[in-house]
């Protein structure tokens, strides 16, 4: 197997910066490409938070003026990762989430953040740096679109590109104006090139001129190649999906490991589920919510929005309240729907327990102490929390879209006859079919031994990312 190396290009890596799912991916697949003879590096943006984690950054690149201020690229190894840091103060040097103001709005140049992040894939995929000439540049999701677009008018040499799509409901779309100053030709701005309704569109410049698109899972591949999923560039992929696949996501199983979590007040393995009880009474105690071994506990761990169908859910409280269960939210995001859940966990203390904001260790906990674990979303590429509530023994009852459809088995009769059940699924999402759901949930609930099943089943379900890194692997080496 010859060696191959790959630039990933990523807005977020965990554990440096972390908004969503994104992150994750970025920080765990490296690793894992390692074993199939794959060396990663990745480009991140220099923010605060990555800066500091750098220990003897080595300079590699000086960059006179790089939309509107000096640039330098730097390598370094942090937190198992080999990173190209591109450091631009004037772009990122702004402490908090990378994309939004601290009034919550996008930061007004991103813009020039992302097509700076871009520039510089393109420039080292097109063999800037000596001894470090990427083989393949890997574009993650709009923050990383234009990389392909760059190298095709840039007329530099060209590595092989994979864009992937992380979530189609993040385009990047900016003023046309904008264009030269981007450093792109007028030449590119057509219906098969970056424009996209009289607009730039970073996501769509990654979708037209990477050799590979990829998502995070076969169905979402499927669903954005529709008028309902593809947002606006289901024509561009239904024309282009001889190059489209999907690749499902794993998760870190060093980071999500139940049997050494020590965010767990009482870590456990699918050998000894009993030990999960007193996670579930120390979670009671956090969120103070009544001690009821025999009440169902519920929990969300998710982003507040549109997306998660956390509305449904509030809709379908008194469901919920209705079988006797609890609810374990966290969550963070839309400021609507957090003031709702505010308001119900204060009209049903000992039943509903809300926090707010970005809490790793709560979310472990919750993982690791609730019995089922919702995510009723409206569309979901792959979906990361479900494959977490899989290996902590949290049963996931899902909406069936996108990834939670191809990673969770639906108790349904016969899947229950075979043993293989692993989660609810309910379609369509649509408050009514959430509460019935719910009541589906609590009758499972009702028969331990079958409960324990599902638990053991999805605690033994193979949510790593070695498999999905072979292939990757496939893809680079082009072989698929
Ligand atoms: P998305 O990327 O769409 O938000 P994913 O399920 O792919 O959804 O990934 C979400 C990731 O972010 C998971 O690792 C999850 O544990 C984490 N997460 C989401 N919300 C929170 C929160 N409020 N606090 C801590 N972690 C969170
Ligand atoms: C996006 C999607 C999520 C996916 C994650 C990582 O944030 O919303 O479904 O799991 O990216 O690919």
């Amino acid at each position: 197997m010859s060696s191959l190396e790959v630039l990933s290009v990523a807005s977020e890596v965990y554990p440096l910066v972390k908004t969503g799912g994104l992150a994750d991916v970025a920080g765990a697949l490296p690793a894992a490409l390692r074993q199939e003879g794959i060396t990663v590096r990745t480009l991140v943006p220099g923010y605060p938070a990555v800066l500091d984690a750098l220990d003897v950054p080595e300079r590699l690149h000086e960059f006179g003026d790089l939309f509107g201020g000096e640039a330098r690229l730097l390598a370094a190894r942090a937190a198992g990762l080999d990173l190209v840091v591109l450091d631009a103060p004037h772009l990122y040097a702004r402490r908090g989430s990378p994309y939004l103001a601290p009034d919550g709005r996008d930061w007004p140049d991103n813009a020039q953040r992302f097509a700076a992040l871009g520039y510089a894939a393109a420039r080292i995929g097109s063999g800037l740096l000596p001894g470090l000439v990427p083989d393949v540049v890997h574009a993650h999701d709009w923050q990383a679109g234009l990389t392909p677009a760059y190298l095709r008018f840039g007329g530099m040499a060209r590595p092989r590109t994979v864009a992937t799509i992380h979530n189609i409901a993040f385009q990047g779309v900016f003023p046309a104006g904008l264009l030269a100053s981007l450093g792109l030709p007028s030449e590119s701005f057509t219906i098969d090139g970056v424009e996209y309704h009289g607009q730039i569109s970073y996501l769509k410049a990654g979708l037209q001129f990477a050799d590979r698109i990829t998502t995070v899972s076969p169905t979402y591949a499927l669903e954005i190649q529709t008028r309902e999923g593809g947002m606006g560039l289901d024509g561009l992929l239904r024309t282009r999906s001889h190059v489209v696949s999907g690749i499902l996501n794993g998760i870190d199983e060093t980071v999500w490991d139940p049997a050494r979590d020590e965010h767990l007040a009482s870590p456990f393995d699918a050998q000894s589920l009993d030990r999960r009880a007193a996670n579930k009474a120390a979670l009671r105690a956090r969120l103070g919510l009544a001690q009821d071994p025999r009440t169902l506990l519920f929990g969300v761990v998710s982003r507040l929005s549109g997306q998660k169908g956390l509305d449904l859910l509030l809709e379908a409280l008194p469901v919920l309240r209705e079988f006797g269960a609890q609810l374990a939210l966290l969550g963070s995001g839309d400021p609507d729907l957090e003031a709702s859940f505010r308001d119900a966990a204060a009209a049903h203390p000992g039943r509903i327990g809300a926090v707010f904001g970005f809490d790793e260790t709560l979310a472990h906990q919750i993982q690791g102490g609730c019995d089922a674990l919702l995510v009723p979303s409206r569309f979901e590429p792959c979906g990361l929390t479900q494959l977490c509530a899989l290996r902590y023994g949290a049963v996931p009852v899902v909406a069936r879209v996108g990834g939670l459809t191809d990673t969770i088995i639906d108790a349904n009769e016969m899947a229950l006859a075979a043993g293989v059940a692993t989660g609810v699924q309910f379609a369509p999402v649509s408050t009514l079919m959430l509460a019935a759901a719910l009541g589906r949930t609590a009758e499972l609930w009702a028969d331990q031994e079958a409960w324990r099943r599902m638990q053991r089943n999805g605690m033994m379900a193979d949510v790593g990312w070695a498999r999905p890194a072979r292939h990757y692997a496939e893809l680079y080496r082009g072989k698929t």
